[in-house]
Formats: C-alpha cells, structure tokens, sequence
C-alpha cells in the first residue's frame, strides 16, 4: 500500500524571535533552527515516520542542499527514486519566523520544485500506478497537480489535494475532482472569497466546493480540530489540548497522518481522529519534521 506524494521540498531557515522586525529594523532572535521541509517533504515524512510505504516525487537543485534533503527522506526510509535534481537551480528554500506566541510566518522561494513537471508524471506513470493513494500540495507548478489529479482519477487511484500555499489562481474545477480537499481556514478564505469566522461561516463557504461535485471536504481547524463535510453530512473531530511551542508543519503532520491511516484501512472517521491527534503533538515540539512523532511515540499518545 504504497503512497505517492507529488510535491515539494524546500530546506527550512527557522528563527525563534518575539519580535518580528519591520522595515529598516534589525532585531536579534533567540534561536535559529535549519530543518528538511517543504509540505510534501514535511507529509511523505509524517507518513513514513508512521510506518507507511511512501515514494516521493520532487525536484532538488544542484546545490549543497540536495544531497542532505535525499538523505533525510532516505533516513526515514522515504523511496527517492523519483527525486531528481535540476541543474543550474537552487533547491527550494523557506526563511520561517516562528513568534512568541509559536505563530509562523514563511517565505518559500521554490527554486527546483518549480521545475516539476506534468510530462515527468507521464514518465513515472508505470511506477505511480501501483500506488494506493497520492498526495498533493501547491508548492509545485498548478498544471501539475491538475495533471496528478487527471492521473488518479484515471488510474482509480484516491487523491488528496492539501491546497497550501492557497492561491486564487487554483482552478477550483479541478480541485474539486480529488477525492478529499484539505484546506485549513484561512485557505478555505482565500479560495472561496468567502468569511470564516465560526462554525456557520465554514459551512457555507464549503458548500460552494460541495456544489461543485466535491466528494470529501476536510477543512482543519488549528487547535479546534477538523470538520468533515461530504454531501449533507459533517462529522466534527476535537483536538486535545496542548502546550504549542511551534505550529510550523502542522498542517503537514495531519495530511501525512490522515495518508497513513486512509490508506491503511480506508477508515476516513478514524483517520481524521488519528491526524487530530497527530498534528496537535507535532506543535509541542520545534521544527518541522523533527517535531513528527514515530509510530511507537504515536502508539503512546492514542
Ligand atoms: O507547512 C510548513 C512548510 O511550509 C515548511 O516546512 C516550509 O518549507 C513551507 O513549505
């Protein structure tokens, strides 16, 4: 039961400051982290970290950076067989400031990830084919992901679209062709020109996705878990309450989880109960992938 994520990787500059400087100020910050990144990167790791069976597709520049990122998804035993470098581009970078109160703020400068390309999915299709579930964010150029859709829908293959960085340029057409359409609020906001500000806001702004034929909307809601909406149905989940030192990469954690446990046994309550759970721990450590728990510390918290 393979997973295919299709997406990014971008190596992660993370300063740990109270202040965030305006223009023209210099502020010191307490502590600097570097980390292996980027949202597809942060969910093939979450999954991997969890026992799942994941192959990776991005594009690393030919930079120090890229031999340490085909590493780090080695060390977790991420398959790069689709990883490739691009010459005479940087790999992907991402400046993160993460506040006193462990809300962050990121700059990705995609570098190589912009070179993925619709044409090198039609090239690993044999390989893509066997997989069981694939995962996609924009951090890689739209017509790919489109095209990573049209291949799951053709293959039979589930696809989960987790649309982060949201842009409004995202056709939402398509979108709406993935199996489960992942936004967080503030995204749900920007692709629906529509408020979000309780409950009944949420509602109404995913029933504009809903209408478009979209069977599975899972919007999640930070430290207020995530809510599920599919036909005339939603189902809440609640996330428990936690210490946050660094919210960087949570949305990561619950799609890499949510991957996981969907693909395990296609149990879509359970596994939003698991993301939940997962996604809320990965906040009280620092970094990204580095604050992912293992299966075994997973094992523990549920
Ligand atoms: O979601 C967190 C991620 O967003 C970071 O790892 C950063 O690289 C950006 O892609």
């Amino acid at each position: 039961m393979e997973i295919a994520v299709i997406g990014s990787s971008m190596v992660d500059l993370i300063a740990y400051t109270d202040e965030v400087p305006k223009a023209g100020e210099t502020l010191e910050a307490k502590e600097f982290q570097m980390g292996c990144g980027g949202k597809g990167a942060n969910q093939a790791v979450a999954a991997a970290k969890l026992g799942a069976e994941v192959i990776m597709m991005a594009r690393v520049g030919d930079d120090a950076f890229a031999d340490n990122t085909i590493s780090n998804f080695q060390s977790y035993g991420v398959n790069t067989d689709l990883v490739e470098k691009v010459a005479g581009v940087s790999s992907g970078v991402a400046p993160i400031w993460v506040d006193k109160d462990s809300q962050n703020r990121i700059l990705i400068i995609p570098g190589a990830n912009k070179h993925l390309f619709p044409a090198d999915i039609d090239q690993a299709s044999e390989r893509l084919k066997g997989c069981a579930l694939l995962v996609l964010q924009l951090e890689i150029p739209l017509e790919t992901v489109y095209h990573a859709i049209d291949f799951g829908n053709a293959n039979g293959i589930p696809v989960i679209l987790n649309p982060a960085p949201a842009t409004i340029e995202l056709d939402l057409d398509y979108a709406c062709r993935s199996d489960f359409f992942v936004p967080n609020e503030t995204e749900l906001e920007i692709l629906t020109s529509m408020p979000v500000s309780g409950l009944d806001d949420i509602r109404a702004a995913s029933q504009t996705l809903l209408a478009k034929g979209l069977k599975n909307l899972i919007v999640t809601l930070g430290d207020k878990g995530a809510l599920w909406l599919r036909g005339d149905e939603e189902t809440q989940v609640d996330a428990p309450v936690v210490s946050a030192v660094d919210t960087t990469g949570a949305g990561d954690a619950f799609i890499g989880c949510f991957a996981h446990s969907y693909a395990n046994d296609g149990d879509v309550h359970q596994a939003l109960e698991r993301a939940v759970i997962y996604a809320s721990h990965s906040v009280t450590g620092k970094g990204t992938q580095a604050s992912y728990a293992s299966s075994e510390e997973f094992a523990a918290l549920i």
